[in-house]
C-alpha cells in the first residue's frame, strides 16, 4: 500500500531554544506553537525492496538520506520490522530558511511511517517519534495550538506535544514575510548548542520562560491577541538576544528583518494590532486579526527586501491524502 500524507508546519509563539539531550532531542524548556494551514510537507511512502528517499523528485544520498532513514530505523528497531521503504517528500515553501520545514517534514514522516507499517500509534507516540527527527516537529502532530512538554525522564519518554486548543478555536492570521529564501548558514541545532554552551544570558532565558508560557497559554485560551502577541514578541527577542551573544555570535537577521520589525511597530501606533516573531532565520511572521491582513500587506508592500508574503491561518493535524 502506498500512502500520501500531508503535515503542516508550525511556528512557535514561545520558542524552544536549547537541548537537554542532543541525541534524544529533548529540550531545556517547554514551547507553544500555532500550526499553519498554508506551509506544508507532502510525503508518500510505500514498502519497497530497498530504502530510497526522494526530495522534490531528486534522490537523496549520504547525510541527507541518513537523517530521514535513521528515523525509519528507530521505528523498525522498536517494532522488529524488516521492511524497506521508498519515500518521496516535498515542501510547498522554502526549505531550511527559518520557516520550520523540518517540523512539517518530520511530522509527515513519522505520521507516514505509522501508516505504512500499520502500527496504529497514538498522537503522543507519533509526536515522540517526530521529535527524534526534529524537535519542533512534535508540535505539528496537532492542529491549532500545541505545547511541547519538555519532560523530566532521561529516556525522553515524557517529552512530547499536547494540544492546547483545536484548529477552529481562534480564527487568527499569521503572515509569513519572506525576506530571504536561501538556506541559512547555521542550522538551529548548531545555533542552540552554541547558545547553551557560551551565552552568559542563557540562564535568564530559562528563568523567565514559565512566565511566557503561562501568559501565552492564557492568551490563546481567551483569544487575547494583545497578551499573546506582546509576550510572543518579547520571547522572540529574548531568544535572538541569546543567539547574538554567543561566542562566536549567531545573527540570523538581515537588514530587511529589522525594517519589518520597525514597520510592525509603526502599524501598532496606527492601532493595527499586530506582532512579530522570528525563528532561526531572517524571515518574519506577523500575528494579526484577519480583518487587518490587507492593510498590513499594503503597508509592507513598498519594503524592498520582501520577496513574498504568505497568508496563513490555523492549520490541521496531519492527514492521509490518498492511499493506493
Ligand atoms: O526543531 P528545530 O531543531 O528546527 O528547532 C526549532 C527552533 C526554533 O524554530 C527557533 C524555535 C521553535 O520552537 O520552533
Amino acid at each position: 500500500m502506498k500512502y500520501t500524507v500531508r503535515a503542516n508546519s508550525n511556528i512557535a509563539l514561545v520558542k524552544y531554544w536549547g537541548k537537554k539531550d542532543s541525541k534524544l532531542k529533548t529540550p531545556l524548556n517547554n514551547s507553544i506553537s500555532l500550526t499553519l494551514d498554508s506551509l506544508h510537507t507532502t510525503t508518500s511512502i510505500e514498502i519497497s525492496d530497498r530504502d530510497q528517499v526522494f526530495f522534490s523528485d531528486h534522490e537523496l544520498t549520504n547525510n541527507e538520506k541518513e537523517k530521514i532513514i535513521s528515523l525509519v530505523d528507530i521505528v523498525r528497531n522498536d517494532f522488529s520490522i524488516d521492511k524497506k521503504v521508498l519515500i518521496n517528500t516535498k515542501n510547498n515553501f522554502p526549505t531550511a530558511s527559518g520557516l520550520a520545514s523540518s517540523a512539517s517534514g518530520f511530522a509527515a514522516l513519522a505520521y507516514a511511517i505509522d501508516k505504512v507499517f500499520e502500527l496504529n500509534l497514538t498522537d503522543i507516540e507519533i509526536s515522540k517519534y517526530s521529535r527524534l527527527g526534529s524537535g519542533s516537529a512534535c508540535r505539528s502532530i496537532y492542529g491549532g495550538f500545541s505545547e511541547w512538554l519538555k519532560g523530566e525522564k532521561t529516556d525522553g519518554s515524557d517529552s512530547y506535544a499536547v494540544q492546547i486548543r483545536e484548529q477552529n478555536h481562534w480564527d487568527i492570521s499569521m503572515l509569513v514575510v519572506i525576506v530571504d529564501d536561501n538556506k541559512k548558514d547555521k542550522g538551529s541545532t548548531e545555533g542552540m548548542d552554541l547558545t547553551v554552551k557560551t551565552c552568559p544570558f542563557y540562564p535568564a532565558w530559562l528563568e523567565t520562560i514559565d512566565y511566557d508560557l503561562n501568559e501565552v497559554r492564557k492568551g490563546i485560551i481567551n483569544k487575547d491577541l494583545e497578551k499573546t502577541g506582546l509576550i510572543m514578541e518579547h520571547n522572540c527577542l529574548k531568544m535572538h538576544a541569546t543567539m547574538m551573544t554567543t561566542i562566536p555570535s549567531v545573527i540570523y537577521w538581515k537588514p530587511s528583518t529589522l525594517e519589518i520589525i520597525q514597520k510592525v511597530k509603526e502599524l501598532r501606533e496606527m492601532n493595527i494590532n499586530c506582532y512579530f516573531t522570528i525563528d532561526a532565520g531572517s524571515n518574519i511572521k506577523i500575528l494579526c486579526e484577519n480583518y487587518h491582513v490587507n492593510q498590513i500587506k499594503n503597508y509592507l508592500k513598498d519594503s524592498k527586501g520582501i520577496k513574498n508574503i504568505i497568508w496563513c491561518k490555523a492549520g490541521s493535524a496531519p492527514f492521509v491524502m490518498s492511499k493506493s
